[in-house]
């Protein structure tokens, strides 16, 4: 991503809260900061039951909205229980998830989520691909293991879509953990990941991919993770649940250049 580009910082909600009362609590919260910063773009990611109200909440905010899923057939069809990638995009939706472990470990392979990204990058979602390694092994084998989930999630990306990519470096074994990579270990995988950005797109195409950090974020990592790590955003599981944490780290990423 272009130095000048607004840093992405994504709360990803996963299956909470229990009542729609409840998430319109926690979005208003969110809201008042978010509307506050210039530099950062803020999406959340609720329950797809909660979206449309939530939608509302967010007309005239600088809240961008997303979805924590779409399936790999664009429009609609006979699937039970899915949600396409138009029907997210007509509802309001700017950003998807896709990938994320807690679904990888339902099933979800780097093929399907190669078809499900082009799908909705065609439909002009902007997506953010969710990569990361179970486990770290001595001999390195988890370099490679990343490299797959790149280059097949984003075979036959054409290069004018990039700039809809953001790969969100997910460590399993850090979600959900109490404390998050050390800084400099994730400067050190960003400048992996762009590595195989650069091999399969060139230099210039590549750097319209943003690269964003997930794992354990939290008001007093963000800056370290942000300035040391060197990430163009964040993907926030937990505390993106709680307005006073997710407002603080919102302010911390708007202010580092
Ligand atoms: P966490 O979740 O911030 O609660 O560790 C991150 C994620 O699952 O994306």
């Amino acid at each position: 991503m272009a130095k000048t580009k607004k840093k992405v910082v994504i709360g990803n909600w996963k299956m909470n809260p229990a009542t729609l009362a409840d998430a319109k609590k926690i979005f208003t919260g969110i809201k008042k900061t978010a509307n506050t910063l210039k530099k950062v773009e803020t999406v959340i990611a609720p329950p797809a039951l909660y979206f449309t109200e939530l939608q509302k909440a967010a007309q005239k905010s600088s809240l961008a909205l997303g979805v924590q899923d779409t399936f790999f057939v664009e429009a609609t069809g006979s699937h039970t229980g899915f949600i396409s990638p138009l029907m997210a995009k007509n509802a309001g939706a700017e950003w998807v998830i896709l990938g994320h472990t807690e679904r990888r470990v339902q099933g979800e392979t780097n093929e399907i989520l190669n078809k499900k990204l082009l799908a909705a990058v065609k439909v002009g979602l902007k997506v953010a691909y969710c990569i990361g390694e179970k486990e770290r092994n001595a001999d390195g084998s988890y370099l490679e293991f990343i490299k797959n989930q790149i280059k097949l999630g984003l075979s036959g990306v054409e290069k004018k879509s990039l700039a809809q990519i953001a790969i969100a470096y997910e460590p399993v074994f850090i979600i959900g953990a109490k404390e998050a990579m050390q800084a400099r270990d994730i400067h050190v995988m960003k400048l992996y990941i762009q590595k195989i950005l650069i091999e399969l797109f060139g230099k210039d195409d590549a750097a319209n991919v943003a690269v964003l950090y997930g794992g354990s974020v939290n008001p007093e990592n963000t800056e370290a993770i942000m300035k040391e790590g060197e990430v163009d955003g964040l993907l926030v599981g937990r505390d993106s649940l709680n307005p006073e944490n997710f407002g603080k780290i919102l302010a911390i990423a708007n202010r580092i250049k």
